[in-house]
């Protein structure tokens, strides 16, 4: 039970960057609500209470149906200012230095709000964690892999008067039979204009999606990827590569793509030499941000204070920030487990 209570504390205190965290997927009921009031929009729910209890899912989708209905509330600038600092504040609490988030503009343009208004409102929270509460970020602008291609060559069209503010771009929505090839092209030019690449593959989605990932999006870090375990060959390729994997133990969980976090993949991709990095994914969704993912996957599998170590120091090195930048968080880390 000691020693219990010390590695929570420990996983506390940690310094760690959270590389797999969908900015959406931060919105708390509580300021859906409020926001929502603010800009006279109805929400399918009565209360907080009767909404958090629809957040019971048997799969992907059924989350994805529940998490569009929420964005409907974000209408002006200040509602993505918000949603994104009070995950930065969070964040700060949990002793993230540096997160890259996600952000799906394609969720947002379809409802006829302006892609600047979203990218601003993010952009702006961003810009000031880095002012007033020392946080590093980049920003990921994830497709809708659900949607058509010319889609998403459209969104990555509209980005380009806001490239500087972006520094990748990922895939991410519905997975089964939206494979990573229906985009082959749009990564291309993507890849051309000088964005880093990532994309969700190997959730549902079956180890195949994990390879085409790699070899025809060309990605830089692959989103959960925890599929790949059922293709030894493709397992061999990610560690070739020293490919990261944004792992999420708890959307995994309550995803249903493991049905107990004791059976969780997390330790024996470990084992088999995969770069895996713990993050949160949809965190006012899936009942925890990034410590308690720690925390809870800790536990199941029994993991050990060096396996915490390498998976915070894994965070830094899998991050895209440059090598000065990625050992002066190292040093950082190192300062605490000293
Ligand atoms: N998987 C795929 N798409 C998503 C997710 C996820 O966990 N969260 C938000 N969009
Ligand atoms: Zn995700």
């Amino acid at each position: 039970m000691r020693a219990k209570n010390y590695l929570k504390k420990f996983i506390e205190g940690i310094p760690k960057a959270e590389l797999h965290l969908h900015i959406e997927g931060t919105f708390e009921p509580e300021l859906m609500f409020k926001i929502a009031k603010r800009n006279g929009v109805n929400l399918d729910y009565k209360n907080i209470e009767e909404l958090k209890r629809a957040y019971n899912f048997s799969n992907l989708q059924e989350f994805l149906n529940i998490y569009y209905a929420g964005c409907n509330v974000l209408i002006n600038e200040v509602d993505f200012y918000d949603m994104t600092w009070e995950y930065l504040k969070k964040a700060k609490e949990q002793n993230i230095l540096h997160t890259e988030i996600m952000f799906d503009p394609q969720t947002h343009t379809d409802r006829g709000i302006m892609f600047a208004t979203v990218i601003t409102g993010i952009h702006k929270a961003l810009t000031d964690a880095k002012i007033k509460l020392g946080i590093t970020s980049k920003l990921i602008m994830s497709f809708l892999r659900h949607l058509p291609e010319d889609s998403a060559f459209e969104t990555l069209g509209q980005a380009v008067p806001f490239k500087d503010w972006i520094d990748a771009v990922g895939l991410d929505s519905s997975e089964l039979g939206h494979p990573p090839s229906k985009f082959e092209r749009v990564f291309q030019k993507a890849k051309e204009e000088g964005y880093l690449i990532v994309a969700h593959a190997g959730e549902e989605g079956p180890a195949e999606y994990v390879t085409e990932a790699l070899e025809l999006l060309q990605v830089d870090r692959i989103d959960h990827g925890n599929r790949c375990l059922e293709d030894i060959a493709v397992v061999n390729d990610l560690v070739e590569r020293r490919m990261a994997l944004t792992v999420c133990p708890l959307s995994n969980l309550k995803l249903r793509v493991v049905e107990d976090l004791t059976k969780h993949p997390l330790k024996e991709m470990l084992d088999k030499g995969l770069f895996v990095t713990i993050n949160s994914d949809d965190p006012a969704y899936f009942g925890g941000y990034i410590n308690e993912n720690y925390i809870e996957i800790q536990n199941a599998l029994d993991l050990s204070k060096e396996d915490i170590i390498q998976l915070a120091g894994n965070s830094f090195k899998a991050s895209f920030l440059n090598k000065i930048e990625k050992s002066q968080m190292m040093n950082k880390l190192k300062e605490f487990t000293d």
